[in-house]
Order: C-alpha cells, then structure tokens, then sequence
C-alpha cells in the first residue's frame, strides 16, 4: 500500500519509522511518502496562512498550495484524498477495514484554524477521530494511518492476529493474561490453564460479549448473536 501524507509538520510522522510499521515498510509491504505543504507556497517567503476573512481569532491555511500539493502528488498516487478534520466522518474499524483494501491513499492535514474552504472540493472524504478538536491534522492521520496498515495482510507477524480484537467482529476483546498465574494474590482463571482449546474459545466468546454488554452498549445491541451466543450469556 502507497499512502502519501500532506502536512506542514513531515517530521511528526517519523514515528512510523520504527515497530510493526517501520517493519512493514522496510520489507516494502507499506510505503508511507511525506510531502510539505510550504514547499507549494507561491507566497516569496513561503507562507501558508492568512487572517480570515470576516475576523475571528487564529489564521486560516490558503487554498494555493493545499491545492498544489495535491495535484502534485496525484501525479504518482491515484488513491482517494482524505482530509483529517472535525467536521467528517467518525472513525471506526469498518471504515479503517475498507480503506485498508486501497493500494493507494492521500492524507491532508489541516493546521492553524482550519483549511480555506475553497480546498475541500479536491477531498474525497473527510474523516473526523471524534467529536473534539485537535491542534493539527497530523494527531489525528496518525492514528488512522496506523489502523490502516497494521491490518493490511502480512502487517502483522503471524504471531499477532487482529480477528479476534477488539471491534473486529463487532465485540470488544476478552480479558488477557500472561505469566505469572498469580500476581498480587489474583489468579489466571482456572479455564485457561485447561489446554481445553474448545473450553478456552467458548469462555473468552462469553466475556467478549459480556464486556462488550456492560461497556458498549450501542456495539451489543448491533450483533447478530448466534445460538451458541444466547447460551453463554445465559449462562
Ligand atoms: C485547531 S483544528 C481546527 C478546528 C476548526 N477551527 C474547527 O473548529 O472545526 C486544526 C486542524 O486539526 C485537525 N483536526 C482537529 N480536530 C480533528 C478531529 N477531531 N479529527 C480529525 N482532525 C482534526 C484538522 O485538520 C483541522 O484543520
């Protein structure tokens, strides 16, 4: 997967030089390219922001070389433009699992108080982290871009699996537990130490759902339970 990221802050993104992306990337699987916004300013020092019209506090980031940027990096990317701001569409695992089957992805982000609106016709989308508001575009393209790729095939190492996560099948995860079988007096349920794999699938199906009853209600009440389901959580 080729994903090229606008912003006027390239260097924030080498956090994906290292772990399971830098990894990914290394073996050629992800190809993550910044480009800088600034460099397409046509303005003689280079600016990129100006006062709003109308007033108002903070400055706005001009059109030009939003819009220059992009057309430049459509040059070699022919994937869907995506702008990071509040006003798009809340995130979620569906939306990072369809665009995790794109070969090729634009992120733009927003800095300052936000992005001329004569820019947005040359998003596809806009996308939104939540219902708050972060200093830049970058904070959010972070996260989702790290969703994205880590369920890309071979992302993972076969040791990690990402199907029986949270929000995969619509369920938060089950509780986890490792060495040592006590810690601070508590012990590692008894059923995970069974080696009964069948046991073990059925008990941690059972606090999927059960957690995901308590804590999401909202998930819970979208799932399709099975037979099998009804009879755990009866249980
Ligand atoms: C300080 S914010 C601008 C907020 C804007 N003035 C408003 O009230 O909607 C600067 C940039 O951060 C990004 N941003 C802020 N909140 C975001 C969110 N919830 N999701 C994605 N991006 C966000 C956008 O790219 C935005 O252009």
């Amino acid at each position: 997967m080729r994903i090229n990221i606008l912003t006027l802050f390239p260097e924030m993104f080498n956090i994906f030089n290292h772990s399971i992306i830098g990894r990914a990337q290394e073996k050629g699987i992800i190809d993550i390219k910044t480009t800088n916004i600034r460099d397409f300013s046509n303005n003689k020092h280079k600016k990129v922001d100006d006062y709003p019209y109308g007033g108002g506090a903070g400055m706005v980031m001009a059109a030009q070389p939003v819009v220059d940027a992009i057309r430049s990096v459509k040059t070699s990317n022919k994937g869907k433009v995506i702008f990071l701001g509040p006003r798009g569409k809340k995130v979620n695992q569906d939306l990072i699992n369809e665009l995790s089957k794109e070969e090729e992805l634009i992120f733009v982000c927003g800095h300052y108080e936000g992005i001329d609106e004569r820019a947005y016709k040359y998003f596809d989308m806009e996308i939104s982290l939540g219902d708050f508001v972060l200093t830049g575009g970058e904070m959010a393209a972070i996260p989702v871009i790290d969703s994205i790729c880590r369920v890309v095939p071979e992302v993972l190492g076969r040791e990690e699996s990402f199907t029986d996560e949270s929000f995969y099948d619509g369920t938060l995860e089950y509780p986890q537990y490792t060495r040592p079988v006590e810690f601070e007096g508590e012990k590692v349920p008894e059923i995970l130490l069974s080696g009964h794999h069948e046991n073990i699938r059925k008990w941690r199906r059972q606090q999927s759902l059960l957690i995901t009853k308590e804590r999401r209600k909202d998930l819970f009440n979208k799932l399709k339970l099975s037979k099998e389901d009804k009879k755990l959580l009866e249980k």
